[in-house]
């Protein structure tokens, strides 16, 4: 189902895509007003470049870079001096398409615009847009510096703080180990700044001192109550699992699935972490076993790029990791959503009210073979 909206999306834009290509090439006959270069985009100033942004193709409805290891590029991130606390960052088609291409050399192609919204709240609560600070690749308007134009203005759009070859910007952009003067997006690569601790190699070891150690899982909250499940505490489980289990969800997936624009596919970064219990839900007894499914970009992407491990209870050893056959296997299962089991994801917004609404707003689980046991089936299980 998903695969189809996602299709669906991909010929929309397809569609979309040929009738601006008709109006390129139409515009071709009009003649080129002075100072607007011989590229798809506004002209090199910064009234232009502003109008452009916030007027003629509404960078809200843009995208952003594909989310990393590093960070989710699609919401609100902790960002840094100079620019604001919390920020948003936002890429044209252009930039974005060219990025996917399989011969891309790490320099993006002219008319790639990116724009930086700054808040000086937090990523949870950011407040007023304080900021836009926007680059924009322009030929031949300054090969020394890439051919970067800069512009920074207030959040309104009501004037031009800088713009053009600013010193200011060119000169801390440069620095090392960025990719064609971007600081936060690396191609995938580790940015050259980066705020907070990344997230493991896909490796058991690196995921399992992780989970344990570096991000205790036991501090994550888990997925909303759907009507089917609460997922506050101890769960019926079943085969192959515990007979109780306890799951664990991260702040990378717990943000992606709140976004209204949600796909029902996790970003690279999320984990879910399971606890695997002999006894009942109310006497689960010693943890047993943690099985463990961490989304790395890139890992595996015929069986959605997820990272398996099994663990003892303890954590001493790694019993299975990588793309394990059998965990792959049981949970390709069909009709899933992105190869999970008992939560079910929904695409679109998922407002608290519809998580706290009706019993019916939760899909069933895909798991219904495993689930239809006599303890189990769609009663939900006794919060805790
Ligand atoms: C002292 C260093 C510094 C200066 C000066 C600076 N920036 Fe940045 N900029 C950063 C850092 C660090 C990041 C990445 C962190 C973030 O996203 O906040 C960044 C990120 C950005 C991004 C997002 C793209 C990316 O990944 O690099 C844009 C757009 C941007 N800056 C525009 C500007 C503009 C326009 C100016 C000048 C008005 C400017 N910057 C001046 C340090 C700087
Ligand atoms: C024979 C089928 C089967 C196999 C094999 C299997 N699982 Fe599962 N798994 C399930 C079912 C059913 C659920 C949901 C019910 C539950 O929570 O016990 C589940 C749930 C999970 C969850 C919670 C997220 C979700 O799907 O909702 C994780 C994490 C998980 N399994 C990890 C693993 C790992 C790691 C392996 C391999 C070492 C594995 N599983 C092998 C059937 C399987």
């Amino acid at each position: 189902m998903y695969r189809w909206r996602i299709v669906l999306t991909g010929i929309v834009v397809l569609a979309a895509a040929l009738l601006v290509s008709r109006a390129i090439v139409q515009a071709d006959d009009a003649p080129i007003t002075a100072g607007v270069p011989a590229q798809e985009g506004p002209g090199a100033t910064g009234a232009e470049l502003l109008a452009y942004i916030l007027n003629e193709n509404p960078y809200t409805g843009w995208k952003s870079w594909r989310a990393d290891r590093w960070n989710d590029y699609g919401g609100y991130l902790v960002g840094g001096s100079p620019h604001g606390a919390t920020v948003r960052i936002f890429v044209n088609n252009v930039a974005l398409e060219a990025v996917e291409a399989e011969d891309f050399d790490g320099i993006l192609p002219y008319g790639s615009i990116i724009v930086k919204e700054n808040y000086m709240g937090t990523p949870a609560e950011p407040g007023e847009l304080a900021a836009l600070t926007v680059m924009y690749k322009v030929e031949g308007f300054n090969p020394e510096g890439g051919d970067w134009f800069w512009l920074k203005a207030p959040g309104d759009g009501s004037a031009i703080d800088a713009e053009g070859a600013v010193e200011g910007c060119i000169s801390c952009h440069a620095q090392e180990g960025n990719a064609d003067y971007l600081l936060r997006y690396n191609f995938g690569e580790q940015p050259a700044v980066f705020y907070g601790e990344p997230l493991p190699e896909a490796s058991g070891e690196a995921l399992l001192d992780y989970v344990l150690n570096t991000s205790p899982y036991t501090e994550w909250g888990s997925w909303p109550a759907n009507g089917v499940d609460d997922f506050s505490g101890f769960l019926a489980g079943n085969e192959p699992h515990g007979a109780t289990v306890r799951i664990f969800v991260n702040d990378r997936a717990l943000n992606a699935i709140a976004r209204d624009n949600f796909e029902g596919v996790l970003p690279p970064g999320s984990i879910v972490v399971k606890e695997n219990y002999m006894g009942t839900v109310d006497a689960p007894g010693e943890l047993a076993a943690l099985t463990i499914m961490y989304k790395v970009d890139g890992f595996n992407p015929e069986a959605n790029d997820w990272f398996w491990l099994k663990a003892p209870g303890d954590g001493s050893a790694v019993d299975a990791a990588g793309a394990v056959e059998g965990c792959i296997a049981c949970h390709g299962q069909q009709d899933n959503s992105d190869y999970l089991l008992r939560y079910d994801l929904p695409a679109g917004t998922m407002g608290v009210e519809e998580m706290m609404g009706e019993e019916e707003t939760g899909s069933q689980p895909s798991g219904d073979d495993y689930l239809e046991g006599e303890d189990m089936g769609s009663s939900p299980t006794e919060p805790l």
